[in-house]
């Protein structure tokens, strides 16, 4: 029995830290495991220009307490009005690493996103150019589409026809949560994942779409996209730990207070930063797989986005008595729920 894994420090390749207070009670729980991560822009207003991701950067260093070291890697938000100079200038000078596409109204706070793709080609043809990855919420926001059906809707009407009319676009699919965009990335992807990548959630490894509806509603368990049925969330587990580069970690962990979750209208997001790195240990290890839980997590990201893997690394321990996880980390905003899997958990990182 495996009682201990030491694996390279990962790093989390889609995450919401939010701004202000929330900012600050959010960031130690992912800077205390995670080397670096994706930023999502989706604040209000959002990160659109070059301008604003390095004052949001900026925002997010000072508010790192000074024991820890941590790298966000900045995103813009993908509007209509968006000046591909004003993108290739920021990728240039290394403050971008990413462009985000939201189409409109897909999520928390994509009111800003796009509408009419034809309006965003010039950026996306510039993208391809400079080699700038696109990352995608993978969900179309037609009334008439099914919200079950959305992510594989998306990729026939929206993510196929853009990669087509833009060659040499490098696209990550994130979150993805259907047996349809994992095989979508084998069967479009190069092997090596240079073009096409997605990114997998560990919420979405765990809970199926019963996880919310079964027993009374669980607001918890409400994130975007949502979860599908049985079969999908296999069809995750199976290419999460199938050691294939183009499959990485965006744990996506959306932080939003109790109070915001738990009403008539309550907000999409599961917060998972805080138990994330047990959860996976947890995963793969039921899956007879703990040896890829290192390329999942810290090394096929790297791969993708062409940055160093990070040097130092990160131990897992295994434990005979279940691991104690606080049941929701104090904002100034009001408590935050951490992610509840469901089943006790033997993992701690040491
Ligand atoms: C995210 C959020 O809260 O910002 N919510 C979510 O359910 N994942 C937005 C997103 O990534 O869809
Ligand atoms: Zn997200």
């Amino acid at each position: 029995m495996t009682d201990s894994l030491t694996i390279t420090r990962p790093d989390d390749w889609h995450l919401h830290l939010r701004d202000g207070d929330m900012l600050r009670a959010v960031l130690p729980e992912t800077a205390r495991h995670f080397g670096r991560a994706i930023i999502m822009p989706n604040l209000v207003p959002p990160v659109v220009t070059g301008d604003q991701a390095a004052a949001y950067r900026d925002r997010i260093l000072s508010a790192l307490p000074e024991d820890m070291s941590f790298t966000p890697l900045m995103t813009l938000y993908l509007t209509e009005e968006t000046d591909p100079d004003d993108v290739a200038a920021a990728h240039a000078s290394g403050l971008v690493t990413a462009v985000k596409l939201y189409p409109a109204g897909a999520t928390t706070n994509s009111a800003s996103g796009v509408t009419n793709f034809d309006k965003v080609r010039p950026v996306l043809e510039k993208m391809a150019e400079i080699g700038l990855p696109l990352c995608t919420h993978g969900e179309v926001t037609d009334p008439d589409i099914d919200i079950f059906d959305r992510e594989a809707v998306f990729i026939d009407r929206v993510l196929d026809p853009i990669r087509q009319a833009t060659p040499g676009l490098r696209v990550v699919m994130e979150h993805i949560t259907t047996a349809n965009a994992a095989d979508y990335v084998r069967s479009h992807g190069t092997v090596d994942g240079g073009d096409l990548g997605a990114t997998i959630t560990t919420h979405h490894l765990i809970i199926n779409r019963n996880a919310i509806l079964v027993g009374g509603i669980k607001p918890h368990y409400y994130c975007l996209p949502v979860a599908k049925r049985e079969e999908h969330r296999l069809a995750l587990r199976a290419a999460a730990t199938s050691a294939d580069k183009r499959f990485f970690l965006g744990t996506d962990s959306a932080p939003h207070t109790d109070a915001n979750k738990l009403s008539a209208c309550g907000c999409a997001g599961c917060f998972t930063a805080t138990n994330t790195m047990a959860l996976l240990a947890h995963v793969f290890e039921e899956d007879g797989a703990l040896d890829h839980l290192e390329g999942f997590a810290s090394q096929h990201g790297p791969a993708f986005y062409r940055l160093p893997e990070n040097t130092s690394t990160l131990t897992l321990v295994k434990t005979d008595e279940p691991v104690h996880v606080p049941q929701s980390i104090v904002t100034p905003d009001g408590p935050v729920t951490v992610f509840d899997p469901g089943f006790p958990i033997h993992w701690t990182v040491a």
